[in-house]
C-alpha cells in the first residue's frame, strides 16, 4: 500500500491547519458579526464557545483523522461500522462550498488586479461591485483562475503544495494584518458635516459590549451567530480537519497543536476586526458598520480611496492578503474531497483533483450565472433574501454542518465513547487536562447547543419567539 504523506512536524500541521482556518470567514464575517452583535458581547461569547465547544469539535475531528488515517468519507465508518452516512455528509459539505468559495476568490482576485493597476478609485464608486459581479465573462474567468491555483497546490500534494505554501503565506499574512491594524487605529476623519471620528473611537465600539436593550432572544441570537462563525472559521464540520488530521504525524501533540490553531485563527479574526471596524467607523460612522457581506468589497475601497496615495498601497496589501487567506482555505476545502476520493476509490491525487476541480468548475459556472443570466432570488428560512450562492452557503453552513457535528457528537459521545478520541490524544503519554470538560461537552453541551443552532437555522425557533 502507498504510504500516506504526512506534515513535516507539528509546526507544518499547525500552519497548514491555520491556513485552512484563516480565510474569508475571519476577514469579513467575524468583524461584521462583532459589529452587528454588540462588539464586546460577541467577542466574549465567541471566546467562551471557542475554548469549550470549538476546542471539543476541532480536537475530535483531528483525532478521528489521525486515528483512522482516512479522509472524511471513509473515516467515520472506520471508527464505527455503519457510520458511512456521516462521512457522506462531511464530504458533501466541501463539495458544496468549493464552487462558491472559488467565485468569491475570483472577486478577491479582481480587486487585487484593480488595486495593482491603480484603479482603486473606480472600485470605490457606487455600484462598482454590483456591476462587476453581474457581468458575464470576467467573474467566470477569474473563478477559473482561482480554482486552477488551488488545484495546482492540491496536486502538488501535502508537503510540496499545502504545507510549503502555508509556511510562506501564513507568516506574511500576520505581518500584513498587523501593519494594516496599526494604521487603522491612527485614522482621523472629518466628514462633510464637520463631524470628526477617529480609529480609536471605532476600536472602543468594537471592544466594549453594548448591552443596551439586551433580551433573551437577542442573547440567543448572539450565541447562534457566534457558533455559526466558529464552524466556518475553524473549518470544522466540513471534513477538512479530519483530512488534515490524517496527515498529522503520530508524534505530534494534538492538544497543543489544536490550541495553537485556535489562537492563530482567533488572533487573525480579532485583528481583522481591528483592521476593518475602526476604519469603517471613522469614515462611515456606525451606519457603515452594518454593510454586511458587501463590507469588504463595497466599503473598504471607499476607505482606501479617501486615504489618498497611501490608500492605493493599503488596498493592494489588503486584497493580496485576503487572496492568500482565501487560497489556503479553498485548498483545504478541495483537499477534504480529494483525500476522500483517494481513500474510497484508491485513485491518484491528480485524478481526484481533476474530478473535484471539474465539479467545482461546473458549480462555479452556475453560481456566476446566478448573478446574471440565471438570476433569481429566494427568501431563506433565516429570513434573508439570497441568490444561488447564498442558497449553497445556507445548505452547507446552516443545515449540513450542524447536522454533521450533532452526529459526530452522538458517535463519539455515546456510540464509540470519548475514550476513543482520548486514547488518540494521549498516544505519546500526554496528559489530557481537559478530560472532564471534553466528556461533558461531547456528550451533552455540544449536541444540545448544536440542535438549537440547527433549529434556529431552519427557522423553527423563530416560530416560537
Ligand atoms: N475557515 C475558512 C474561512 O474562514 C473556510 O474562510
Amino acid at each position: 500500500m502507498k504510504e500516506r504523506h504526512s506534515f513535516g512536524g507539528s509546526i507544518g500541521f499547525v500552519l497548514a491547519a491555520a491556513g485552512s482556518a484563516v480565510g474569508l470567514g475571519n476577514i469579513w464575517r467575524f468583524p461584521y458579526f462583532a459589529a452587528k452583535d454588540g462588539g464586546g458581547l460577541f467577542l466574549l461569547v465567541y471566546l467562551i464557545l471557542l475554548f469549550t465547544f470549538g476546542f471539543t469539535l476541532l480536537i475530535t475531528e483531528v483525532a478521528i483523522g489521525r486515528k483512522t488515517l482516512q479522509g472524511p468519507l471513509t473515516a467515520y465508518d472506520k471508527i464505527k461500522k455503519g457510520w458511512k452516512p456521516l462521512g457522506v455528509i462531511s464530504c458533501i459539505v466541501p463539495v458544496i462550498i468549493m464552487p462558491y468559495y472559488c467565485v468569491i476568490g475570483g472577486w478577491v482576485l479582481k480587486y487585487c488586479f484593480v488595486f495593482l493597476g491603480g484603479q482603486g478609485t473606480a472600485a470605490a464608486e457606487d455600484g462598482y461591485f454590483g456591476g462587476y459581479i453581474t457581468s458575464t465573462t470576467q467573474p467566470l474567468v477569474l473563478t477559473i483562475v482561482f480554482l486552477a491555483i488551488c488545484a495546482i497546490i492540491v496536486i502538488l500534494g501535502v508537503n510540496k503544495g499545502i504545507e510549503a505554501s502555508s509556511k510562506i503565506i501564513m507568516p506574511i499574512l500576520i505581518v500584513l494584518v498587523l501593519i494594516i491594524s496599526v494604521f487603522a487605529l491612527t485614522i482621523t476623519h472629518t466628514d462633510a458635516e464637520g463631524i470628526t471620528r477617529t480609529g480609536m473611537e471605532g476600536l472602543k465600539i468594537y471592544l466594549i459590549p453594548n448591552l443596551e436593550g439586551l433580551t433573551f432572544a437577542t442573547l440567543l441570537n448572539v450565541i447562534v451567530d457566534a457558533m455559526g462563525q466558529l464552524f466556518f472559521s475553524l473549518s470544522v464540520a466540513m471534513g477538512i480537519m479530519v483530512a488534515y488530521g490524517s496527515y498529522v504525524s503520530k508524534e505530534a501533540n494534538l492538544q497543543k497543536s489544536v490550541m495553537q490553531i485556535q489562537l492563530f485563527d482567533t488572533a487573525i479574526a480579532f485583528l481583522a476586526g481591528v483592521m476593518i471596524i475602526p476604519a469603517i467607523y471613522a469614515f462611515a460612522g456606525t451606519e457603515g458598520m452594518s454593510a454586511g457581506p458587501g463590507l469588504m468589497f463595497v466599503s473598504l475601497p471607499k476607505i482606501f480611496a479617501s486615504m489618498g496615495s497611501i490608500g492605493i498601497i493599503m488596498g493592494i496589501l489588503f486584497f493580496v492578503m485576503v487572496l492568500f487567506a482565501a487560497v489556503t482555505s479553498a485548498v483545504s476545502v478541495m483537499e477534504a474531497v480529494v483525500s476522500s476520493l483517494m481513500d474510497q476509490f484508491h485513485m491518484s491525487r491528480k485524478k481526484a483533483a481533476f474530478i473535484e476541480g471539474g465539479i467545482a468548475l461546473i458549480g462555479g459556472i452556475f453560481v456566476c450565472l446566478g448573478y446574471n443570466k440565471m438570476y433569481f432570488e429566494v427568501t431563506l428560512p433565516t429570513g434573508t433574501t439570497g441568490q444561488l450562492l447564498d442558497i449553497m452557503d445556507y445548505i452547507s453552513n446552516n443545515l449540513l454542518m450542524p447536522l454533521g457535528a450533532i452526529l459526530t457528537c452522538i458517535l463519539i459521545g455515546w456510540v464509540a465513547k470519548p475514550k476513543t478520541i482520548e486514547d488518540e490524544i494521549t498516544l505519546n503519554g500526554e496528559k489530557f487536562g481537559f478530560h472532564k470538560m471534553y466528556v461533558v461537552m461531547i456528550k451533552f453541551v455540544a449536541p444540545i447547543m448544536l440542535t438549537v443552532l440547527l433549529l434556529e437555522s431552519a427557522g423553527v425557533l423563530r416560530l416560537f419567539m
